[in-house]
């Protein structure tokens, strides 16, 4: 067990969180990971219909067993009409969830509310100056996304390694990084460098907890760290993903008429993604991969995913231990 600010936050036992993932974060997803010791959050964009967002809040609580999970509320860089954003805040409130993670936009507005009814709010973002904001109008962590993510990295693509680190001797509040991290070893590496624990996305996608097509995840299983590519940098919205059919158009869209939504959007809506995970046909969509896909192995258990990265952090941290003489003899050196 590693107890940490974060464990202590959200009373989970080991300091990992299982982001968002749109159209797969789910109650089977959200309740194995807090019945695996750690927390994950239910993505509502995941389901436009608010109640069958209530129903699937409701049942990832029955299946969680009384351990903690949350919910993910992506929001759009800007009010556009008909987003939902504050029915979501206010179906969390009146379902008693007790833990949001929002994304996205400055989530300022809603954090009265939020505060009122107990909520704690982590806010994830993919650089520092955004952190130090969030700290600043009062988010009860933050977490911090490096360019090897799968998802959005943010226009500046600073490495996990760098903004773990900067972030954690710019903020006070609990930190969470993320972005690329798919190991035991990488886990204990985040809290040296000042981390209180870690988000992770990619690493979790061939868990048997999520609903995807066992094609989608067998390619998962066989890619490694160079088969993920980076779109949309011309709608300044950047996108880690795995390469693939898709992938390459956008990538000729975007070098003869670059920041043509209208052309982009037939191959980068989030609904041709969707059928990918339905249909385990992976060579179309922007489907969000990040380059720890490297790390995915096989298809098992969430828990075991866990257990395996916590045992990797325990040999690791055996390994940093025995080494300590030789850092000593270093400082004496020095
Ligand atoms: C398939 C997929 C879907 C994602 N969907 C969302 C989302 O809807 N909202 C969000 O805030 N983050 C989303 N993310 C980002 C993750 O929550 C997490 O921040 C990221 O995956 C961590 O980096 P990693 O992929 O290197 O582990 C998604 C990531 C993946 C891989």
């Amino acid at each position: 067990m590693i107890k940490t600010r974060l464990t202590d936050l959200l009373g989970i036992d080991y300091p990992i969180i299982a982001g968002g993932l749109q159209w797969l974060a789910n109650a089977d997803y959200v309740s194995a990971a807090a019945r695996a010791g750690i927390m994950g959050f239910i993505t509502a964009a995941s389901f436009p219909d608010l109640d069958d967002l209530r129903a699937e809040i409701r049942k990832c609580r029955e299946l969680s067993k009384g351990k903690p999970f949350g919910v993910n509320v992506s929001m759009f860089p800007k009010l556009v009409e008909g987003e939902k954003t504050q029915q979501i805040f206010d179906l969390i409130v009146e379902e008693g969830v007790k833990f949001v993670e929002t994304s996205g936009r400055n989530p300022e507005p809603y954090l009265p509310a939020l505060k009122a009814a107990g909520i704690k709010v982590i806010h994830k973002v993919p650089g520092v100056k955004f952190a130090k904001k969030a700290e600043a109008i009062g988010v009860d962590a933050v977490t911090i996304i490096g360019a090897e993510c799968g998802g959005h990295p943010g226009l500046d693509m600073v490495g996990t390694i760098i903004q773990a680190n900067v972030a954690a001797r710019a903020l006070t509040i609990p930190l969470i990084v993320g972005g690329g991290i798919g190991t035991g070893e990488q886990l204990l590496a985040a809290l040296a460098l000042g981390a209180d624990g870690v988000i992770i996305g990619t690493r979790f996608l061939v868990c048997e907890e999520i609903w995807a097509h066992d094609l989608y995840k067998q390619r998962l299983v066989q890619a490694n760290e160079t088969d993920t590519t980076l779109s949309l940098q011309s709608l300044r919205n950047t996108a880690r993903s795995l390469r693939n059919e898709t992938t390459a158009v956008v990538e000729k869209i975007e070098k003869e008429t670059p920041g043509d939504l209208g052309k982009l959007m037939p191959h980068i809506s989030g609904k041709v993604g969707k059928v990918a995970y339905e249909t385990g046909d992976w060579s179309k969509g922007l489907l969000a991969v990040g380059q720890s896909v490297a790390f995915a192995e096989k298809v098992e258990p969430l828990s075991d995913i866990v257990q395996g990265l916590m045992s990797e952090a325990s040999a690791a941290t055996a390994r940093l231990n025995s080494l300590t003489g030789g850092l000593a003899d270093m400082k004496d050196v020095g």
